[in-house]
């Protein structure tokens, strides 16, 4: 809430003027019934016609100057709302991107998304029309309120002791509409996130024969929100007819007590046509307050939500006072290390230790924490015990800028960005001299298949890098990996997908990149027999370890994955030996 006030005062002048000239427009509009009652009373019963003149003319500009300051009076109040929710927006944004990984584990796309668009919206309409329309309708109430009571008090007095009555009918009717307003919401969000995954997921809709399924799942949720619209449409319709009717109620009684005014000739017909004009300046305050509660309330639904964000700190972080070497080795070790996932052990007490230029390879089972491994190089996460070096610094204790812009990583979900090839593979390096660019496409085997397209590297992808192939796709983001120019480079089950020929061939290409040092995950032992050191990972433990020939000898899982993997080659040479 904090955070939001100061933003409002940050644009008091756009607000400032836009109270001006909302109370311009009140006190003309306050003129009008004035002139009309004595239009009644000196013109049409007087007969004064040049006061007619004077009157309509004053009447006519009071709508002008009106439609005028209405105008502005939006345009401000709009504008300066506009700008704080663009700088809150911006404030959110940059607080999501500061985040760890470990909080968008926990925290789903769409939760977030809607933090971003539906629950700024609501403090805009709060802002902007809930500050307008309330200090528009709180003066309308006091301005007309002094007048009544001025021009016949006992009047007024009926008038006033009626507005409780219709406020409190407003009430229970905007609480049943606002129930509506709510379950709406949530209803909106459960039929985007069908469609949404639906959409997304359409191949393995179709794969999997689902279309029907899915149909009826969003039928039912289609029909589900016809329901609740129809439910509000009724609260609606109920809505309006009991006011209509008090409000009459109240006008009726005053023309009634009046009328007896006029006839006793203790008041003018003019006076009693102005008395009841102002009667409405009492009633849509009432009317709108109703209103006025939703928005407010759901304003501080979502302002509690946004601070929620806000408060989430990010859980990795630069320490008070970190180390920032100018140039790093690469020499990478892990010292006794053990990391868990909220309370899971998955990885214990790891000792690896990576020389520069060196490459290690990860084998083994899915889930036996390779990933979760290579994650502490960067500090994607911190592990629980132990400590994880480079050249000899904790990473903990080192600069995160310079600790990222040195570790370098080919994730294991590829992810490509609806932009161009070039600018995907440039992403996140800054300005890339053309001969590293040329390398690194070179190198990852990008070129081969991208200089056959029309528009080469301007070539634009679509939002999961549709229209490239599996193997295309990990292509490109090895080379966005190695466009980084970074001493560690961590390839995390990124030749999957290739060819056992284009895996080789990007193998040999690395090998000519001297100085850094790898961190090859792999299924394939074709992937990881040059490495300097194998580990085969199992249930957080290094299983085995040691060179291709070493482990080879030592017959256990590396060997039996060996054997699975090169059968029809071991027979064959098998055979040749008998
Ligand atoms: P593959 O990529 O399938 O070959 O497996 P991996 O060896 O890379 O496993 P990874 O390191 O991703 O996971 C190790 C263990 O951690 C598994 O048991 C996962 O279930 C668990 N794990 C991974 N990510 C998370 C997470 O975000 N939260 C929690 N609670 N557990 C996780
Ligand atoms: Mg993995």
């Amino acid at each position: 809430m904090k955070r939001l006030i100061k933003l409002i005062r940050k644009q008091w002048l756009g607000y400032l003027f836009g109270i001006l000239t909302l109370l311009t427009s009140i006190v003309l509009d306050m003129y009008n019934p004035y002139f009309v009652g004595e239009i009644i009373d000196r013109s049409i019963i007087g007969g004064e016609l040049g006061y007619l003149r004077i009157a309509l003319l004053a009447l006519a500009g009071i709508t002008l100057g009106r439609a005028v300051l209405g105008y502005t009076k939006e345009l401000s109040f709009d504008i300066a709302s506009s700008k704080v929710i663009v700088d809150l927006r911006k404030k959110m944004f940059d607080h999501i991107q500061k985040l760890s990984f470990s909080f968008f584990d926990e925290n789903n796309t769409g939760e977030l998304m809607s933090r971003i668009k539906e629950d700024t919206e609501n403090i805009m309409n709060a802002i902007c029309y809930g500050i307008m329309l309330f200090l528009e309708q709180i003066i309308y109430f006091i301005i007309a309120t002094v007048i009544l009571l001025t021009i016949n008090w006992k009047l007024a007095l009926i008038s006033l002791v009626t507005m409780p009555v219709i406020e409190y009918v407003v009430f229970r009717l905007e609480r049943s509409v606002g129930k509506t307003y709510e379950k709406i919401s949530d209803q909106r969000a459960v039929l985007n996130t069908t469609a949404q995954q639906n959409i997304a997921g359409v191949r393995v809709v179709k794969a999997f024969g689902r279309e029907k399924y899915e149909i009826q799942k969003f039928l039912r949720q289609n029909e589900e929100n016809y329901k609740i619209n129809y439910e509000q449409a009724q609260a609606m319709a109920r809505y309006n007819p009991p006011i209509e009717f008090l409000s009459n109620l109240v006008l009726v009684l005053v023309v009634s007590v009046g009328g007896y005014y006029v006839i006793g000739g203790d008041m003018s017909l003019g006076t009693l046509v102005a008395f009841s004009n102002y009667i409405y300046m009492l009633i849509w305050p009432m009317r709108m307050m109703g209103w006025l509660t939703n928005v407010l309330a759901q304003c501080m639904a979502s302002v509690k939500k946004i601070d929620k964000l806000f408060e989430e700190e990010p859980s990795i972080r630069n320490c008070d006072a970190p180390i920032k070497p100018e140039r790093l080795e690469g020499h990478v070790e892990f010292r006794n290390v053990s990391f868990e996932y909220a309370g899971t052990n998955v990885l214990e007490k790891i000792d690896i230790d990576a020389k520069p230029g060196s490459t290690i390879a990860i084998m083994g089972m899915t889930g036996a924490g390779k990933s979760s491994l290579v994650n502490l190089i960067g500090r994607y996460y911190d592990c629980s015990s132990g400590q994880v070096m480079i050249d000899g610094v904790d990473v903990r204790e080192m600069d995160l800028t310079v600790l990222r812009k040195n570790v370098s990583a080919v994730m294991q979900d590829t992810f490509l960005f609806s932009d161009t090839i070039e600018d995907n593979i440039k992403f996140g390096a800054g300005e890339v001299p053309e001969e590293v660019f040329k390398a690194a496409c070179s190198d990852a085997m990008v070129d081969e298949f991208v200089s056959q397209m029309p528009e080469g590297y301007q070539t634009v992808i679509g939002e999961r890098g549709m229209g490239l192939s599996g193997g295309q796709k990990q292509r490109i983001s090895i080379a966005r990996a190695l466009v980084r120019d970074a001493r560690v480079l961590i390839m995390d089950d990124s030749t999957s997908a290739l060819d056992m020929e284009t895996e080789y061939a990007i193998q040999k290409a690395m090998e000519k990149r001297k100085g850094i040092t790898c961190f090859i995950i792999a299924h394939r032992v074709s992937a990881v027999k040059n490495a300097d050191e194998i580990l085969y990972f199992q249930d957080g433990r290094i299983a085995e370890r040691g060179t291709h020939s070493e482990l080879l000898r030592l017959r256990g899982r590396y060997y039996d994955t060996y054997c699975e993997q090169y059968r029809d080659y071991v027979e064959a040479l098998e055979k040749e030996v008998v």
